[in-house]
C-alpha cells in the first residue's frame, strides 16, 4: 500500500441522506493508511475553481449522523458543460475540464473520489480517459443508479415520504378529501412505489408507465361506492399521462436536466372535472425528502461504501464505482454506472405486490399504449 497518495473527494449533484457518513469513513480509514484528503467544496466547483480545503478526520469527527454535506453540493457545476453567461446575457454553457486537469496537476493528486449520481458518473467516466484515477460512490435519493442493488439516501427519503402519506390519511378521511401526494425521484418511480405501498395509497403514478387520469377517477368512484370517501395518490414529479410529458417547471441550458415540477397539480386539475363531487388537494413533498439525517439503514449503507472506497483507494484501483451486489458491497467498473438508469419494470415485484393488493397505477396493463 501507498502511504503518500492524495486524495480529493466531492459530494456530487444533488444532496442525499448518507452523504456525510461515506465522508467520515472514507477520510477516517483512508487518513489511517498515511493518505492525505482534500476536498474540492460545492462538486467540482472547487476544482474548476482551483480551490481545495482541507479534509481531515477531526472536521468529519461526529457527521455521520448529519443531513446534507459538510462540503457543500452542486448540481450546476458540471464541468463539461459549465454554465456562463453569453455577451447578449442568455445563459449558454463552455467546457472547463481543463481547469479540473490543471488543479488536479497542481495539487498532485492522485485519485479524485467523486460521490454523486448518474450526472456525476457520468462526468467521472469522461476524466478517466484524460488521465485521471476516478473512483466513484452511489447517492441519489431516486435510487435509478443502475449498477448497484442500492444507492443511500433512498431509504430515508422513502422512510419520510411514508411517515408524510400516513399523516395525510387522517386529514383525508376527516374531510372526503382527495389527497395527492407529490414526490421526488426523476425519471424513476422507485420512490412514489415504495412510499405509495407502505403509506397505503390507493392509487399510484410513476413515471415508466403512462397514466389514464380516467382509471385514477374509477379507483377514487370505486371506493365511494364501497363507503371510502377519502383516497390516497401518490404521483412521481416524472409521471406523465399518455399522450403527454413530463411536467417542467423550467428548462435549463445544455448538459443540465429539466427542473420537474407540477405532475400532482395537472393530476389534480383532471380528477376535478372527472370526479367533481370529490375535493382534490396536492401536497408537494419536494426537497423535505432530501433533507434531514439519514435513516439507520442509509447511515450503515453509507459508512460501509465509504471504508469499501478508501480500501479501493489504497487497493490502487482506478475507474470504478463502489456498489452493493446481493447484499455485498463491492467495486464495478464505472462504466457499467453510465449511460443506463434502473426503472421500476412491469415485472418488478414490488409492482407486482401492490398491484395484488389493489392499488390502481391509472394503468391499463393490457392496453397497447402501454407496450
Ligand atoms: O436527483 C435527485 C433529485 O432530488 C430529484 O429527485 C429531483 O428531480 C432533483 O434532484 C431536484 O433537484 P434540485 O435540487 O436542483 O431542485
Amino acid at each position: 500500500m501507498n502511504d503518500a497518495k492524495r486524495m480529493v473527494v466531492l459530494t456530487g449533484g444533488g444532496d442525499a441522506p448518507g452523504l456525510n457518513a461515506v465522508l467520515y469513513a472514507l477520510v477516517t480509514t483512508a487518513e489511517a493508511h498515511g493518505v492525505t484528503c482534500l476536498a474540492s467544496e460545492d462538486g467540482f466547483e472547487g476544482l474548476i475553481q482551483g480551490k481545495l480545503s482541507p479534509l481531515d478526520s477531526k472536521r468529519v469527527q461526529g457527521i455521520a449522523s448529519l443531513g446534507g454535506s459538510v462540503i457543500g453540493c452542486s448540481n450546476r457545476a458540471n464541468p463539461f458543460a459549465y454554465p456562463h453567461r453569453r455577451s447578449d446575457g442568455s445563459l449558454g454553457t463552455e467546457d472547463v475540464s481543463a481547469r479540473v486537469l490543471d488543479t488536479l496537476s497542481r495539487e498532485k493528486i492522485d485519485v479524485l473520489v467523486a460521490l454523486g449520481g448518474d450526472g456525476t458518473m457520468a462526468m467521472m467516466s469522461r476524466f478517466g480517459p484524460m488521465g485521471v484515477k476516478t473512483l466513484g460512490v452511489p447517492k441519489t435519493i431516486d435510487n435509478d443508479l443502475a449498477a448497484t442493488d442500492v444507492t443511500f439516501g433512498f431509504q430515508s427519503a422513502v422512510d419520510f415520504a411514508t411517515l408524510a402519506i400516513d399523516r395525510i390519511h387522517t386529514t383525508a378521511a376527516a374531510h372526503d378529501r382527495v389527497m395527492i401526494v407529490e414526490v421526488m425521484g426523476r425519471y424513476a418511480g422507485w420512490i412514489a412505489l415504495e412510499s405509495g405501498l407502505a403509506g397505503g395509497a390507493h392509487a399510484i403514478v410513476l413515471p415508466e408507465f403512462a397514466y389514464e387520469p380516467e382509471m385514477i377517477a374509477a379507483k377514487i368512484q370505486e371506493r365511494a361506492a364501497m363507503g371510502e370517501h377519502y383516497s390516497i395518490v401518490v404521483i412521481s414529479e416524472g409521471a406523465r399521462p399518455v399522450g403527454g410529458d413530463h411536467a417542467i417547471l423550467k428548462l435549463m441550458p445544455e448538459g443540465h436536466l429539466p427542473r420537474l415540477g407540477g405532475a400532482g397539480e395537472r393530476l389534480a386539475r383532471a380528477l376535478e372535472v372527472l370526479v367533481p363531487d370529490h375535493e382534490v388537494r396536492v401536497t408537494v413533498l419536494g426537497h423535505l425528502l432530501r433533507g434531514g439525517s439519514p435513516c439507520a439503514s442509509d447511515r450503515v449503507l453509507a459508512l460501509r461504501f465509504g471504508v469499501e472506497a478508501a480500501h479501493a483507494v489504497l487497493r490502487d484501483e482506478r475507474d470504478v464505482m463502489v456498489s452493493l451486489r446481493n447484499g455485498v458491497v463491492c467495486t464495478v467498473p464505472l462504466a457499467e454506472a453510465v449511460g443506463r438508469n434502473r426503472f421500476v419494470q412491469r415485472d418488478t415485484d414490488t409492482l407486482t405486490a401492490a398491484r395484488a393488493l389493489g392499488i390502481s397505477f391509472g394503468v391499463d396493463w393490457e392496453s397497447p399504449k402501454q407496450s
